[in-house]
């Protein structure tokens, strides 16, 4: 195998959605236009209550399947990014093997917060290159909703729910596919993002927020670099979709257009490690990525953690 190309991606979000005029009825101090110019979020999707982690991802797996044409039964490797599963035990991986009707297929979650879905990106074709798995659906899935201290505005206007999937295909075409992979942790910095067992998300916004623009300015950079690609060969960059801000503040130490961005925090919220392949449906859904292109995916996360990807769309 001389690469690992994404052949199919899909996504799936719950109905429901949280506006931000919704927070006042729920007793939040809190305004639409705070949350629009600190963050740019409209709105989130949020589960009823009626939906989990798994049926969430089945949903986005279903939809990868059918982009990529693919039979289920061809799957060799699920590979899932989450940091809300039903159980810690069985997996969320394991669930939603069940379901996808796939016994024997190995099957597991990675912890990695908001980048989780670049280190399951990192495992599985890590995973193709070393045990020679052929086809891998690689998924990011999260209900952040059920984590969320609604007492806390400076932290429930935030968060969504969804799952994005992607296919991944081993393939002997040269020069395609994932091309390279960063990644990164810090958990030196562990306490500015935390998140107790059975408790509710805490995070230092501020410093947050710094470390976030400098380091997937810099992961960015280096993908670039190394590979010795320039910003102008960017056909489109997709970040960890948790603020606006951050993402005009990466574009703009990139020196890449936020045009060439795709940008929908504004509709789903952060949505942790189901926020890039979210996007990266929506890109590919809206004619975004052609054959070719250079793909750059970049994100920041509680661990702390990061990551990015370079693809040969
Ligand atoms: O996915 C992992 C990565 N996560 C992130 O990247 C998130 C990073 N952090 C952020 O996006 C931003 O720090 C926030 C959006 C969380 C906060 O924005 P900020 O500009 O850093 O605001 P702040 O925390 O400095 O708060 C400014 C003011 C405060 O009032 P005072 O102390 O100046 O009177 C807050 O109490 O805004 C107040 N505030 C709010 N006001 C209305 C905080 N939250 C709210 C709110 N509505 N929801």
């Amino acid at each position: 195998m001389l690469s690992t190309v994404i052949i199919g991606v899909g996504s799936y979000a719950p109905p429901t959605l949280l506006k931000n005029e919704d927070f006042l009825a729920k007793g939040i101090d809190t305004t639409d236009e705070w949350i629009r110019s600190r963050t740019g979020i409209r709105e989130r999707h949020i589960t009823d209550g009626s939906e989990s982690t798994t049926d969430l991802a089945t949903n986005a797996a279903r939809a990868a399947i059918a982009n990529a044409g693919i039979e289920t039964s061809s799957i060799e490797l699920i590979v899932v990014a989450t940091l809300t599963p039903e159980r810690p035990m069985p997996s969320a991986a394991c669930a939603i093997q069940q379901r996808l009707g796939l016994p024997g297929v190995p099957a597991m979650d990675v912890a990695a917060a908001c980048s989780g879905f670049i280190y399951g990106l990192s495992v599985a074709d890590g995973l193709m290159r070393a045990r020679g798995y052929k086809t891998v659906l690689v998924i990011g899935a999260d209900i952040l909703s059920s984590i969320t201290n609604w007492a806390d505005r400076s932290t429930c206007v935030l968060f969504g729910d969804g799952a994005g999937a992607v296919i991944l295909k081993a393939s002997e075409e040269e020069h395609r596919g994932i091309t390279d992979i960063v990644l990164g942790a810090d958990g030196n910095a562990s306490e500015l993002l935390t998140l107790e067992r059975g408790g509710t998300i805490f995070m230092n916004g501020k410093e947050v927020f710094k470390l976030a623009v400098t380091v997937m300015g810099n992961v960015a950079q280096s993908l670039l670099e190394r590979n010795q690609i320039t910003k102008d060969d960017l056909a489109l960059v997709i970040p960890h979709q948790a603020n606006n801000r951050i993402i005009e503040a990466i574009a703009s130490k990139i020196d890449v257009p936020i045009e060439r961005f795709h940008v929908n925090v504004e509709r789903y919220g952060n949505t942790s490690a189901a926020s890039i392949p979210i996007a990266l449906a929506e890109a590919v859904a809206a004619g975004r990525l052609k054959r070719n292109d250079w793909l750059l995916l970049v994100a920041f996360g509680g661990g702390l953690t990061w990551g990015g990807a370079l693809i040969r769309w």
